[in-house]
This record gives C-alpha cells, sequence and structure tokens, in this order.
C-alpha cells in the first residue's frame, strides 16, 4: 500500500465484489497419504488457450491448497445446479468432507466428484502472490464435460442462484466468437 492508495471499506469491498455473479467449482487433490482434499472455489477463470492454462485463487490458509502444493496436480469441478449441498461442504472446514460424496480418482490421479457439470485436470505450472490469496496458474492437461445438458450453480450477492433457462438467448457475436477462439490465444484478449 502506498501513502496515495485510498482506504477501501472492507464491507463495501464484499459487497461490490459480490454482485459479480460466478459460477462454482470444487477444486481437488490428493494428501501424502492418498486422501481426497478439496474446497469450494469460486475465483475460477480460464487464462490461456494456447498452452491451455486456467487459475483458481486460494486464501494463503486454505488447507486444500497447501495439499494442492505438495501433490502440484489438481481438478477443477464445475458444479451444477443441484449441488448445493455438495459447495456447502467443501465451502465447510468440516474434516471429512468426502463423507458420502460421490467421486473417483482419475488415470491422472486427481479426485473426480460424481454428476461434475464439467472437470479440468490439471497440473501446477506457476504460484504468483495476491495479496492474502495466491494466484494459481494450472496447465490443462485432461478434460471431460458431462453428457447430459445440466446447468451451472451459480454465485451471486452471497446467495446460491441459477440461470432461468427461457431468459438464456445466443449472443448475437457468438459465430465471431467461436471464430476468435479457433484462430486466437486467450491470452492476447486478456
Ligand atoms: C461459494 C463459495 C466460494 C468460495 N470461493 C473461494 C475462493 O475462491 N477461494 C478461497 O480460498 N476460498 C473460497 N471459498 C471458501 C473455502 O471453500 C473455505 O474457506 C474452505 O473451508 C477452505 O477449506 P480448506 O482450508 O480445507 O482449503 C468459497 C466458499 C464458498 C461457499
Amino acid at each position: 500500500m502506498t501513502t496515495t492508495d485510498p482506504v477501501i471499506d472492507a464491507r463495501q469491498f464484499r459487497n461490490v465484489l459480490g454482485s459479480f455473479c460466478t459460477g462454482i467449482t470444487v477444486i481437488t487433490t490428493l494428501d501424502v497419504a492418498g486422501e481426497p482434499i478439496g474446497f469450494a472455489c469460486q475465483s475460477f477463470a480460464a487464462l490461456s488457450l494456447d498452452p491451455p492454462l486456467v487459475l483458481f485463487c486460494p486464501t494463503k490458509e486454505s488447507r486444500s491448497w497447501a495439499a494442492i502444493e505438495l501433490n502440484g496436480k489438481f481438478c477443477v469441478n464445475m458444479l451444477a445446479e443441484e449441488q448445493q449441498p455438495v459447495c456447502a461442504r467443501f465451502g465447510s472446514r468440516e474434516p471429512d468432507k468426502f463423507a458420502g460424496i460421490g467421486w473417483n480418482t482419475s488415470e491422472f490421479g486427481v479426485p473426480v466428484l460424481d454428476d461434475a457439470l464439467a472437470t479440468i485436470q490439471c497440473t501446477v505450472d506457476r504460484v504468483v502472490d495476491g495479496g492474502d490469496h495466491y494466484i494459481v496458474i494450472g496447465r490443462v492437461q485432461a478434460l471431460s464435460e458431462s453428457s447430459d445438458s445440466g446447468r451451472p450453480l451459480l454465485f451471486y450477492r452471497g446467495q446460491y442462484t441459477a440461470i432461468e433457462p427461457e431468459k438464456s438467448t445466443p449472443a448475437p457475436w457468438r459465430a465471431d466468437l467461436e471464430h476468435f477462439l479457433t484462430t486466437t490465444t486467450l491470452d492476447t484478449w486478456l
């Protein structure tokens, strides 16, 4: 912080940032004993297409991040609309977050949650300091999406919400975007 930086009120910061609606992921790994570990995470984003990179931001206190750092690989599980209880479990500090949750270890060696909308398996590529969080950049190793057309669980102003299908319309620039994505890298755009 420099002497010219304004003081930002913490409550206002949370309220304003909470107005940015996001999906919710559960980021998972295996600890040194081979036990599954994970936490709910909304600070996930696509970063680059070539090379394929994604990012997420764990708090420096996160026990899950400590396990991911040791393992060097993780899985991003994008939650579906019906998975509110899964989010509540992985957003808690319960000791056994996987109790009663369906999952399996992928060939790549990370826990993949049943019924996730999509999953992205990654190696940790780089870690950048981000104040009281880290910015973890992951290199994509495998991707999958569920075969049924499920809808995502969303988080907005501290509450779960969902897409209203009748209000979903294709963006007019969708064709342009698809052309853009096949000819350009995301990191030149971001
Ligand atoms: C909807 C939702 C989104 C969250 N997003 C994040 C996040 O982006 N980064 C983070 O560090 N914690 C986030 N959390 C909080 C963690 O999931 C929570 O602190 C968890 O208990 C950390 O557990 P751990 O210490 O086992 O990693 C989120 C929680 C919820 C419910």
